[in-house]
């Protein structure tokens, strides 16, 4: 059974999965199936879909949900996550509620800029180089202006070329940085084809041209959300304990990169959610995110926290490059639905709305990690999907429900609770089944 194929992408979708199913699999007619009931029966659209990537075989669900209420500076929101993590949305919606009856949040971006760069060697003189550049400059924009045009109506284009000598990092090492605005499209393709036609035009016998690319680092596209109130207001019983206990919950991932990274992966389950929902670059966000919270030289906690004069904030501050327009934004149907939800959002406030979830996700972790403990939601839905998968009733999953309240749960322990309770009608003991026998 030959493992290894030319020519695999030549294939027509039918072959290649004849081909997978035949050398992948011991029952192959199974691997079809799999494979076949995640098509779409609306042939356009499965084409469409196909049509993305290379070598598709079939689609990829997950969950599309919805956070209502979320207020960002007075107007409400409802905003659409694609996650496949239990609890991540419902963590999401309950902080919405919560902060919209607290004034809701607040955010605004505080820049736009993003940055391209062109790569090359230069072993010459370096005062001829920076002459070259000096002449050049005018010319290296605008040999740019036919692709630029379109973005130039629309308020974007190139905002500087530099010349930045690197050569005690490399030696001989020189960059063109240049910087972009691109208004409302996340720009990728813009500036690489920029920086491509800008290489050229610089290009010369004594410089070789490494590559030219945008940088996924975006510290000047930058975005910050915050939430404020009353100490007494955050929490019912011991308010003012619960809120130094936050705080110092903050301040240690701001201190500790062990719990920093953690502490940062709940804000990206939020940010991540809504920028897939919404059809843009999410490892591109990831990438420049993570980069950010070490801009210090330590890997730090992407929020915030202070409590002045009996007032509690929070904060994020956070760089997302993202777009509203252009890339898969209108070209994947749920992206499209997912923008006209939130009333066509401008990429600023798209930029917005994602802090705000990301801030939102971090101050429910927080909130559980800091009171009930992390595991008590968790299990609670995860006790919810074993009771499903058992196939209960509805009169045993109120009887399971109540009798693992004060309970560990297991899936072992559920299901030994459950088959007992489908042997004697009871679960005929104090203790759960799992803990009788330990
Ligand atoms: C789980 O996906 C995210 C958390 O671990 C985040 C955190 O610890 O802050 C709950």
């Amino acid at each position: 059974m030959s493992k290894t194929i030319n020519g695999f992408s030549k294939l027509t979708k039918e072959d290649k999965i004849q081909w997978i199913a035949a050398h992948m699999f011991t029952n192959s007619e199974d691997a079809i199936v799999v494979l076949k009931q995640y098509w779409n029966t609306d042939k356009k659209l499965q084409k469409l879909h196909d049509d993305f990537v290379e070598n598709t075989l079939s689609n990829y669900y997950l969950p599309f949900s919805v956070v209502p209420n979320v207020l960002i500076n007075d107007k409400i929101y409802t905003v659409p996550m694609v996650i496949e993590e239990s609890s991540v949305v419902a963590a999401a919606s309950l902080t919405s509620k919560f902060w919209s009856k607290r004034g809701g949040f607040k955010a605004e971006v505080i820049s736009t800029t993003k940055v391209g760069q062109v790569h090359f060697m230069f072993l010459g003189d370096k005062a001829a180089l920076q002459n070259y550049f000096v002449k050049k400059k005018e010319s290296l924009i605008s040999s740019t202006e036919s692709i630029t045009k379109n973005m130039r109506k629309r308020g974007g284009g190139i905002i500087d070329i530099e010349l930045r000598d690197k050569t005690s990092d490399l030696p001989n090492y020189y960059q063109l940085h240049i910087t972009f605005e691109t208004v409302d499209s996340m720009g990728a393709n813009f500036i690489n084809t920029c920086l491509e036609t800008i290489a050229a035009a610089f290009k010369r016998e004594d410089i070789q041209i490494i590559m030219s690319i945008l940088s996924n680092y975006v510290p000047d596209c930058l975005v910050r959300a915050e939430v404020s109130c009353k100490v007494e207001d955050l929490y019912k019983e011991n308010a003012t304990e619960y809120a130094q206990k936050f705080l110092t919950a903050v301040k240690i991932a701001q201190i500790e990169p062990y719990r920093a990274v953690t502490h940062n992966k709940g804000v990206m389950n939020g940010i991540d959610a809504v920028v897939l929902a919404t059809g843009n670059d999410f490892r591109a966000v990831e990438a420049g995110v993570h980069a950010y919270a070490s801009k210090s030289g330590k890997y730090k906690s992407l929020t915030d926290c202070s409590i002045e004069n009996g007032i509690f904030k929070f904060w994020i501050e956070v760089p997302l490059a993202l777009g509203t327009v252009g890339g898969l934004t209108t070209l994947h149907p749920l992206s499209k639905f997912s923008l006209e939800m939130m009333q066509h959002p401008t990429a600023q406030e798209l930029m917005k709305i994602v802090a705000v979830i990301g801030l939102a996700q971090n101050f429910a972790a927080l909130k559980a990690l800091t009171t009930k403990g992390i595991q008590h939601g968790h299990m609670k839905m995860h006790l919810t999907n074993i009771i499903k998968q058992l196939g209960a009733s509805e009169f045993e999953t109120v009887l399971l429900n109540n009798y693992f309240k004060d309970k560990s749960i297991s899936h072992i322990a559920v299901r030994e609770a459950y088959e007992q309770l489908k042997l004697t009608g009871d679960f005929g003991c104090a203790q759960s089944p799992s803990e009788e026998k330990e």
